[in-house]
């Protein structure tokens, strides 16, 4: 049996790859799925998978954790671009030590060189380090995540406005749940090999065209005024996440007014058989109730 190996696989997006691959036949003893704290993957475990310690900042962890799988799948962290950068290199370089013979990254819809979102960098040296890796590669760009919409609906219904400083800018919003079958379906065919896949949500909105769906769900009127980068940086801070995540938010919204964010592909119905789901359907239901 070819096991795969999911790093991150204790996150929303990895678990959701973890899930994929059995749906689509994967045996879960053939599923290494990685995390830092083997004692708090309780879900993972009682899927099957073989779960093992692996650390993106601790190379013989990760070289230990890939052993005897043929393909992994490096989901990053949250971390700082260039603590980032060293972490995707130890994570190439153990699955080049561990012998795998394949690797598949999840990257974002942003990352050519000339995006203003500030994660770029990290985002243009990982897919440069696995083209350059000797092994097989497939670079999955993910769009935007339709999730967090969900959680942020309130705030935005209650204040009535979407300070989003994407000017006209429009957004292909994808869900975790198609992003997670059109990378299990990628790390299952050696076809995918050697190719990039531009993973987007069915069409583009602008954030105006945003605040008109969250109105036409809720009943409620919002409306989109953009903040400063100023006000909107302040509003992004609170207590306990990463230093660099309100100037990170304000860039991808710049990256959206440039245009780095809209693009709409076919990719994933290509890798799945099946079209992604369109945000009006996603955010109904949680929305309405
Ligand atoms: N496309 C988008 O719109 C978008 C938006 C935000 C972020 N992202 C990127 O997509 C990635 C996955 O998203 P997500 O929603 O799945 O995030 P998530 O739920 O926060 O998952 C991140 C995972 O990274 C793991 N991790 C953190 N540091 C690690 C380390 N040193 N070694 C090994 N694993 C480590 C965490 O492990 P533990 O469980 O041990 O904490 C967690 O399972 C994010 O990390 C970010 O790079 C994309």
């Amino acid at each position: 049996m070819r096991k795969i190996a999911v790093i991150g696989a204790r996150g929303q997006l990895g678990s959701r790859i973890v899930r994929g691959l059995i749906a689509r036949g994967q045996a879960p003893g053939a599923i290494v799925a990685v995390v830092r704290t083997p004692d708090r993957a309780a879900e993972l475990a009682a899927l099957g998978c073989d779960l093992r310690r692996g650390d993106y900042d601790d190379l013989d962890s990760m070289t230990r954790a890939f052993a005897g799988c043929r393909t992994v799948m490096l989901v990053p962290t949250f971390a700082p671009v260039e603590p980032r950068i060293l972490q995707h290199a130890r994570a190439v370089e153990a699955a080049r030590r561990a012998g795998a013979r394949r690797l598949v990254f999840s990257s974002f819809i942003a990352s050519s060189p000339e995006s203003p979102f500030l994660v770029t960098p990290f985002l243009t040296y990982a897919e440069s380090a696995l083209r350059v890796s000797g092994l097989e590669w497939t670079i999955l760009r993910n769009g935007m995540y339709a999730d967090p919409l969900v959680p942020y609906a309130p705030d935005l219904v209650a204040s009535g406005r979407i300070p989003y400083p994407a000017g006209e800018g429009k957004i292909s919003y994808v869900t975790r749940d198609d992003l997670a079958r059109a990378s299990a379906a990628a790390l299952l065919d050696g076809a995918c090999a050697g190719k990039a896949y531009d993973l987007t949500g069915a069409e583009a909105l602008s954030i105006a065209e945003l605040a008109a769906l969250i109105t036409k769900i809720t009943g409620k009127p919002v409306y989109y005024e953009p903040a400063s980068d100023e006000e909107f940086a302040a509003m992004c801070r609170e207590p306990g996440l990463p230093d660099y995540l309100p100037q990170a938010l304000v860039t991808i919204y710049h990256a959206a007014a440039q245009g780095f964010l809209g693009k709409v592909t076919g990719d994933i119905e290509t890798l799945t058989g099946k079209p992604p789901e369109r945000l009006e359907s996603f955010l109904a239901g949680p929305l309405a109730s």
